[in-house]
């Protein structure tokens, strides 16, 4: 195992090759801003939040999807990122339909919480009010599109977690879509094994459990990582 060392905000520390920024610093204790991130399944680098400035590079990197280098010096927490974070919040409540007093999530929702913890007071950017639909038709499960902020949690946890790959995202840039199967209502998607991991790993009130009321919705996300830490140690064997 080849070990590489380098700084993350002038702490020196040393990481295993291949890994993460965005690993890396969580072990050193310097937690990093993340929203498309999931313990447990790939990461694409989606949200945007765990950007870092890297000395030598002359543009922000995504701590997720960046592998630790020999010498690297990082920076995490500088006032450009602060800022950058805080814009990057703006405009994903600006993108969608995010009404905090109606939503499932309210008081349990990643989005709002960075929101908090940015400082955001309000989106200096124009609300894109964008039309889009809820879908009802499962048994168990909703998904009300306006309060998606395509950070494919539940399209990775479906495909590496379940196996199923019943979420998807459809078109690019404004015209995206998360859609269900061959984009039929989710309902009647045969593939889904109503697991309801997609339910646990949505970050916002996007993906709920039918019936749930304002606020209602805490998401458990023990039982995704319990799943990924039995099947790496085998534990269905013993
Ligand atoms: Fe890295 Fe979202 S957590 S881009």
């Amino acid at each position: 195992m080849a070990v590489v060392t380098l700084k993350i905000n002038d702490i020196e520390v040393a990481a295993e090759q291949g890994k993460s920024i965005l690993a890396t610093a969580k072990e050193a204790g310097i937690a990093i801003p993340t929203l498309c991130h999931l313990e447990g399944v790939s990461d694409v680098g989606a949200c945007r939040l765990c950007m870092v400035e890297v000395k030598g590079s002359n543009k922000l990197l995504a701590a997720c999807v960046t592998q630790v280098a020999e010498g690297m010096e990082v920076h995490t927490h500088t006032d450009q990122l602060k800022n950058y974070r805080k814009m990057a919040v703006e405009m994903l409540f600006a993108e969608g339909n995010h009404v905090c007093a109606v939503c499932v999530a309210n008081g349990n929702c990643e989005l709002q919480n960075m929101a908090i913890a940015t400082g955001m007071e309000h989106s200096r950017f124009p609300y894109q009010f964008p039309q889009r639909d809820v879908d009802l038709s499962h048994d168990l499960f909703g998904i009300d599109r306006n309060r998606c902020i395509f950070c494919t949690r539940c399209v990775r946890v479906c495909d590496e977690i379940e196996g199923a790959h019943v979420w998807d995202v459809a078109n690019r840039g404004a015209q995206s879509r998360l859609i269900t199967g061959l984009d039929q209502p989710w309902g009647e998607v045969d593939a889904c094994t109503s697991c309801g991991k997609c339910v646990d790993a949505c970050p916002t009130g996007a993906i709920f459990d039918k019936g749930s009321a304002v606020g209602e919705m805490e998401r458990d996300r023990t039982k995704l990582e319990f799943i990924v830490t039995a099947r790496e140690q085998k534990q269905w064997n013993r």
